[in-house]
C-alpha cells in the first residue's frame, strides 16, 4: 500500500519567518506544502495571494498542493500553474461548470482537485469522480485555521472511498481542518490518503517532531 501523506498548512506558519518555516518543512518528513488561498468572498477571510505563493515556491522542494477558496477559480488557473502549483483544488460550491474547470486544470499540467464543504454530500461527485485526481474533504468550515474537527467527516471519507472503489477510480482523499494526533489514525482507517495539518504542526513546541509523529501515526 502506498504511503499516507502529511501536508502542513503554511497558513499557520510565521509569515515574518516564512523562509525558515519553509525550510523546516523541506527538511521534515512532510510530503506536501498545503497552500490556502482565500479571497474574502467565497470565505469570510483573506489569506495571501500570488506574491507570497511565488516566494514559497522559490524555496519549497516538495509538492505544492494549492487549495483555492475563491469564487470563479477558472480566472486564475494559468497563474497558479505558472507559479509552480502541482495540485490545484477548487471548491465544488464555487464551480458552475466543474467538469470544464477540471479539464482546464489538467490542460495546464496540474493534478485536479475538488474540495467539498462540510454540508456538501459526496454524491455530487458521482459523475466526475473519474476525472478528479484528489477530493479534499473539509473537516471544518473553510476560512480559518485552528477550528475544531467535525466528527461527521469519518462517515464522509468512508462514503467517498466506497464511491471511488465502485467507479474504479484512482482519486486520492485529502482531509483538511482540525487534524491532530487524536484523529489521524481514524481518518486513515476511514480511507484518507493525505492529511492537512496547520495549527497542530505550527503551534507545537517542535513542528518537525509534530510532522514526524503524524506521519508515523498515519502509516502505522
Ligand atoms: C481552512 C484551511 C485549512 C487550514 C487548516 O480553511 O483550508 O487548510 O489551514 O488549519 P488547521 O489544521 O489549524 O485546522
Ligand atoms: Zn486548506
Amino acid at each position: 500500500m502506498s504511503s499516507k501523506l502529511i501536508a502542513p498548512s503554511v497558513l499557520a506558519a510565521d509569515f515574518a519567518n516564512l523562509q525558515r518555516d519553509i525550510e523546516m518543512i523541506n527538511a521534515s518528513d512532510a510530503d506536501w506544502f498545503h497552500i490556502d488561498i482565500m479571497d474574502g468572498v467565497f470565505v469570510p477571510n483573506i489569506s495571501y495571494g500570488m506574491p507570497v505563493l511565488k516566494a514559497i515556491t522559490k524555496h519549497a522542494t516538495k509538492t505544492i498542493d494549492v487549495h483555492l477558496m475563491i469564487v470563479d477559480p477558472d480566472r486564475y488557473i494559468k497563474d497558479f500553474a505558472d507559479l509552480g502549483s502541482d495540485i490545484l483544488t477548487v471548491h465544488y460550491e464555487a464551480c458552475t461548470h466543474l467538469h470544464r474547470t477540471l479539464q482546464a486544470i489538467k490542460a495546464e499540467g496540474m493534478k485536479a482537485g475538488v474540495a467539498l464543504n462540510p454540508h456538501t454530500n459526496i454524491n455530487v461527485l458521482e459523475d466526475t469522480i473519474n476525472d478528479i485526481d484528489l477530493v479534499l474533504i473539509m473537516s471544518v468550515n473553510p476560512g480559518f485555521g485552528g477550528q475544531s474537527f467535525i466528527e461527521n467527516t469519518y462517515n464522509k471519507v468512508k462514503a467517498l472511498k466506497a464511491l471511488i472503489k465502485s467507479k474504479n477510480a484512482t482519486t486520492l482523499i485529502e482531509v483538511d481542518g482540525g487534524v491532530t494526533n487524536k484523529n489521524t489514525k481514524q481518518l486513515i482507517d476511514a480511507g484518507a490518503d493525505a492529511l492537512v495539518a496547520g495549527s497542530y504542526v505550527f503551534k507545537s513546541d517542535n513542528p518537525t517532531i509534530a510532522i514526524k509523529d503524524l506521519r508515523v501515526l498515519a502509516n502505522s
